[in-house]
């Protein structure tokens, strides 16, 4: 039985993957959940498989070194997968500290463990072990608006806090590569949505807001555009790169679909006016009026877009959903999950949401 180590996995993305995954192999793997439940960690995105054998959650820190090297004593780890990370770019302009302590230091802290694991006497490593580190498209920096797109060659860039301590991790990674043999990959991926994302996120933000008849806070001009992939279609291609990608290699992975966030803001308002029924009082506060423009973010990239060619050329991985299927999906998911969406969103998150958006 293979054992995987999956860190942030009570995250959105992490919490996709877990699922992915044991619908997949079912018992023929065993999961390691190490999270720290930030606010973004929710142990109910993984409700459903808690109780399982073949499951594990640890609470910890990724930056607690001594915790981590007791999963790896406890349990013969084949494949970390590394998700866990502050991932919000407006948290890091407001708090920076926190970006660099987990993800760089939490990344170094990660990829100690698994070494000391791993690595034998000679230097080489045990047989079929592997790292995979997820990253995101923001470390190649911002594209014009009229043309050209992120390859794994492009040069890193990074604008925000989040952005600058993500590249800081990809290249520890890559400096393990390149010193030990680590045996690791990079995904550097786009804007993923879909079930289970915390709605400080633009999609779900926007689904929230619109269905309890709240303002749509549009930051800027709402033409930055993003390329947004199905949180499912992202995960497969972790899973892939895994079973199919060349060790020490970077995939970028991205959805082929750039959109500007004012296009995103009023598919969302078309597709829950088309899904609420009529006799649903959620469906007359829906309404474009809501749309209301709001101070930009400071160092706002103007555009990202992944040319995910050399997945497909590669590994055969191709993004499978298409948006509004993808959007139907996820406001679908919202609505069968009102309780998860009440509970995330009280306490903490109205004292960030009224300080982030000026609101009382
Ligand atoms: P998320 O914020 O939803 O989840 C992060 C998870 O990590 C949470 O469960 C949190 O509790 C946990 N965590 C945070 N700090 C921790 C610590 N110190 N120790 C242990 N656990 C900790 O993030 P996400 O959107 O699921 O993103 C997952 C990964 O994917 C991140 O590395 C992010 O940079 C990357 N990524 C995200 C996107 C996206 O669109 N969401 C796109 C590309 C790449
Ligand atoms: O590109 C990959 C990245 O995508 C990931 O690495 C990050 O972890 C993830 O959070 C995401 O970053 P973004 O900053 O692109 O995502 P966010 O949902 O915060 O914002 C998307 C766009 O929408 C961005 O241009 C800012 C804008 N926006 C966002 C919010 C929350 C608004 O206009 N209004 C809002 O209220």
């Amino acid at each position: 039985m293979r054992t995987y180590l999956v860190t942030g996995g009570a995250g959105f993305i992490g919490s996709n993957f877990i699922h992915y995954m044991f619908g997949k192999y079912g018992d023929d793997i065993r999961i390691i959940n190490v999270d720290a439940l930030t606010y973004a960690g929710n142990p109910e995105n993984l409700k459903e498989v808690q109780d399982q054998d073949n499951y594990v959650f640890v609470r910890a820190d990724i930056c607690d070194r001594e915790a981590i090297s007791r999963i790896f004593t406890e349990y013969d780890i084949d494949r970390v997968v590394h998700f866990a990370a502050e991932s919000h770019v407006d948290r890091s302009i407001k708090n920076p500290e926190i970006f660099i302590r987990t993800n760089v230091l939490g990344t170094a802290v990660m990829l100690n463990c698994a070494r000391d694991a791993w690595e034998n006497s000679d230097g080489t490593f045990r047989e079929g072990k592997r790292f995979l580190h997820v990253s995101t498209d923001e470390v190649y920096g911002s594209l014009e608006e009229d043309g050209g797109y992120f390859y794994e060659t492009t040069p890193y860039a990074p604008h925000s806090p989040y952005s600058a301590s993500k590249a800081s991790s990809d290249m520890l990674v890559k400096a393990y590569m390149d010193t030990y043999r680590f045996p690791a990959n990079i995904t550097n991926c786009s804007n993923n949505y879909g079930p289970y994302q915390f709605p400080e996120k633009l999609i779900p933000l926007m689904i929230n807001n619109a269905l309890l008849g709240k303002k749509l806070p549009v930051y800027g001009d709402g033409k930055n555009v993003r390329d947004w992939l199905y949180v499912e279609d992202h995960v497969k291609a972790i899973d892939m790169v895994m079973e199919k990608g060349r060790l020490f290699e970077t995939y970028n992975i991205g959805g082929h679909n750039e959109k500007q966030n004012i296009e995103i803001v009023r598919t969302i308002i078309e597709v829950l006016q088309e899904m609420l029924s009529k006799d649903d009082p959620r469906r007359a506060l829906v309404s474009e009026e809501l749309i209301t423009y709001v101070e930009d973010r400071k160092g706002h990239d103007r555009r990202y877009a992944i040319a995910p060619d050399k997945i497909r050329a590669e590994i055969g991985w191709e993004p499978e959903t298409m948006f509004r299927e993808g959007i139907r999906r996820t406001i679908q998911w919202y609505f069968e999950h009102e309780d998860w969406m009440k509970y995330v969103t009280s306490g903490a998150y109205q004292k960030y949401y009224e300080e982030m958006y000026d609101v009382k």
